[in-house]
């Protein structure tokens, strides 16, 4: 499944990149097949919906020396929801799987999956499994795989940024933005949050939160830690966040600027951040924080380095 969706980022990116210049892909997807073509294998009839289970050739990839099964065939299953509220939009996931796997069945995870968001979005979906058909290379990639091959295009030729997976994978709805500042002198440190929602919701709240550590020796906001006298035994660190009010610095239709400052504490370290709440889809909050401000700016021990680390801390 997760990997069906990323070799449909994988396949946008590509897509962009067409845009400005004719690619060995475009000439490869625009080139004719007469290979192309689909039979329908079966038809389901639910309450809200009809799946259609396809038998669906899509092309012929180079020739027979070059692979030993040079046709590609797809089982492809298309929901049709019966209350057709966006006709023109479509959504395909393409798939993995394997031919072997069997001719799909309704309730198949993503099948079923597709027809969810089919009665959801009130458009047509179709879930294409087989993809990639075959390999003759043997290295069908997975998902980390793809995104390790972006980056690596990426490195080696720099001028088309857009090959990088992470682009299309985060492009999605406009999301405010939350931006900060962080500073300190030699009593107090400080964090400034500027909120910008002219895109994106109102936010529902801002919030400070602020943990100070157990003592002097460590700067440490772990919760549990190991036990320095038995390191793979775990013990409490028992450091705990408590929230904190904010000042409002200034206020406009579409951003607004809030501050943290935090005393530097008697002994030890204190923490700090921001952190802003904006209502997200059916209920659910999208949380977003800035960086945390650790006062004073200082370490228990100085730097150092091979054998004069060792020491009792872990
Ligand atoms: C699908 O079609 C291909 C030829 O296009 C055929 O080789 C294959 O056996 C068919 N599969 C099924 C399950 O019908
Ligand atoms: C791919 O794997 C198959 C089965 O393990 C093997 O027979 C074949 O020789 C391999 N092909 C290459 C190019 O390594
Ligand atoms: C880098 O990629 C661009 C297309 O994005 C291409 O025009 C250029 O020739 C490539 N450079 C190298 C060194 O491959
Ligand atoms: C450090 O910052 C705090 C908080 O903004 C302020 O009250 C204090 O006067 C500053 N100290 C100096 C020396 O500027
Ligand atoms: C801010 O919102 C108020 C009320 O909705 C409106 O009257 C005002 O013109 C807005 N100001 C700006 C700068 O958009
Ligand atoms: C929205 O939340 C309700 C109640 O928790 C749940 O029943 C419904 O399935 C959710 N809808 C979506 C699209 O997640
Ligand atoms: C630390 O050890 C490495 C090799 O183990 C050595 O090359 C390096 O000089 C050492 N550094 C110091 C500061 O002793």
């Amino acid at each position: 499944m997760y990997q069906g969706k990323l070799a449909f980022f994988f396949l946008s990116t590509i897509i962009l990149i067409g845009q400005y210049e004719s690619t060995p892909l475009d000439d490869y997807v625009n080139a004719p097949d007469p290979h192309f073509g689909w039979t329908i294998i079966d038809t389901y009839e639910a309450p809200d919906y009809k799946l259609y289970i396809l038998n669906f050739t899509s092309q012929k990839w180079i020739d027979e020396r070059f692979s030993s099964r040079s046709i590609w065939w797809h089982y492809l299953c298309i929901t049709v929801p019966n209350r057709l509220t966006r006709p023109n939009t479509a959504f395909l996931l393409i798939d993995g799987g394997s031919n072997t796997d069997g001719i799909p069945k309704p309730n198949d995870e993503s099948v079923e999956l597709m027809s969810m968001l089919a009665l959801g979005t009130g458009s047509i979906t179709a879930d294409l499994q087989d993809v990639p058909n075959n390999d003759p290379t043997n290295q069908t990639r997975n998902d980390n795989a793809a995104l390790a091959w972006t980056w690596k295009a990426f490195i080696d030729n720099q001028s088309n940024p857009a090959i990088l997976m992470h682009l299309p994978m985060t492009k999605n709805k406009p999301l405010p933005s939350l931006t900060w500042i962080k500073s300190s002198n030699n009593t107090h440190g400080y964090i400034r949050a500027t909120i910008d929602f002219s895109v994106g919701p109102k936010p529902i709240s801002a919030i400070g939160y602020r943990a100070r550590t157990l003592n002097e020796k460590r700067r440490d906001f772990r919760l549990f830690i190991a036990d320095p006298s038995n390191p793979v035994k775990p013990m409490p660190n028992p450091v705990f966040w408590f929230t904190t009010s904010l000042v409002t610095e200034a206020q406009t239709n579409t951003t607004i600027v809030c501050s943290l400052t935090i005393e530097y504490p008697q002994e030890g370290w204190e923490g700090f951040f921001i952190q802003v709440n904006f209502p997200g889809p059916n209920g659910s909050v999208l949380e977003l924080t800035t960086e945390t401000q650790i006062v004073p700016d200082t370490y228990p021990t100085d730097d150092c380095h091979n054998e004069s680390c060792a020491g009792t801390l872990v």
